[in-house]
């Protein structure tokens, strides 16, 4: 196994990182894609800003066709990935309404996407989904990937507690879903780290607030939720891939547990970040510090 490539965060586009990687060479793909028109990460071929959502559908099954390839057969791929409505964040029309220099603009769009949002609405609505529809892009997603030949385990709902939302007319939407997909029906599980205090499996709803690392203007899982995956999914010495790594979580939470990792991100931005989280994380461990290391019983 060439180890040269591991434990480092590289610059690239997920897909054509999956291509330069040997065949079943990782053990688990741990990984929290853009969400459909949630953020502009401001780099070319950047997935998330597709205008049809079958386009973007598609090119994660893409990407994740090729994770399959990459990952050993008794490996595990967990996909966190959450939902919105049609419309959502529409204070703002195309361009910004408000104006892309108004204070509301700069306090609160940055990173959200200002172009593309009408076209997006427009082929929801042709879809048979106007307005304040709840889209199920999650569902969609993971029922293009058991077609493409994923085997389907689980659908966690990370219930986040934190979350908050200024609707008066439904419930606060306050979960996401973790896929849990592998390729075979027998595959790598260590039991011991989905297990409750008591002793009795995991159930299938976590509840994880967590505090992400900082730094970071977009999404961020925290370390407490994806600990007990990376530990479940992957031994000592094996190898997790996350294609989407932003601040590198997925690589600080490997380090802690004596895993290898690679990651891969397409902002230099975020690739940078990424190294400034690890050198933090870092100096927290070696004082003690860090707030991982331990499996959130409460879960
Ligand atoms: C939701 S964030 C991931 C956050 C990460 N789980 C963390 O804890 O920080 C998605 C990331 O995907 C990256 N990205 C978007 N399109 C990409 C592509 N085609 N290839 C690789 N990375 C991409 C973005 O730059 C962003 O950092």
């Amino acid at each position: 196994m060439d180890t040269t490539q591991f434990n480092q965060v590289h610059c690239a586009d997920a897909l054509s990182f999956f291509k330069q990687q040997p065949t079943e060479s990782v053990q688990a793909i741990v990984t929290s894609p853009p969400y459909l028109g949630q953020r502009d990460y401001g780099a070319e071929g950047q997935i998330g800003l597709e205008t049809h959502p079958q386009a973007y559908i598609e090119a994660l099954v893409e990407i994740f066709r090729e994770a399959k390839r990459v990952l050993r057969s008794d490996g595990t791929f967990w996909l966190n990935i959450g939902d919105n409505y049609v419309g959502a964040t529409s204070q703002h029309r195309d361009g910004g309404s408000q104006g892309t220099n108004s204070r509301y603009s700069r306090k609160h769009m940055q990173g959200i996407p200002t172009h593309g949002r009408a076209a997006r609405n427009r082929t929801f609505y042709a879809m048979g989904l106007p307005m304040k529809s709840l889209v199920g892009m999650p569902w969609r997603v993971a029922f293009a990937l058991q077609e493409d030949g994923w085997l389907l385990r689980c659908d966690i709902i990370w219930h986040r507690p934190s979350k908050s939302e200024s609707v008066k007319d439904r419930p606060t939407h306050a979960h996401e879903y973790i896929f849990m997909f592998s390729k075979s029906q027998k595959y790598y599980y260590d039991r011991q780290y989905m297990l409750s205090d008591t002793g009795a499996n995991l159930q299938s709803v976590w509840r994880v607030g967590g505090s992400p690392f900082t730094g970071a203007h977009f999404a961020v899982f925290p370390a407490e939720l994806i600990e007990p995956i990376v530990l479940t999914a992957c031994p000592e010495g094996g190898v997790v891939l996350d294609p989407f790594a932003g601040s590198g979580t997925v690589g600080v939470v490997c380090r802690q547990h004596h895993r290898h990792y690679l990651l891969c991100d397409i902002s230099p931005e975020n690739v940078e970040l990424a190294h400034v989280v690890f050198q933090k994380a870092l100096l927290q461990m070696t004082s003690g510090a860090c707030s991982i290391g331990r499996i959130s019983k409460s879960l």
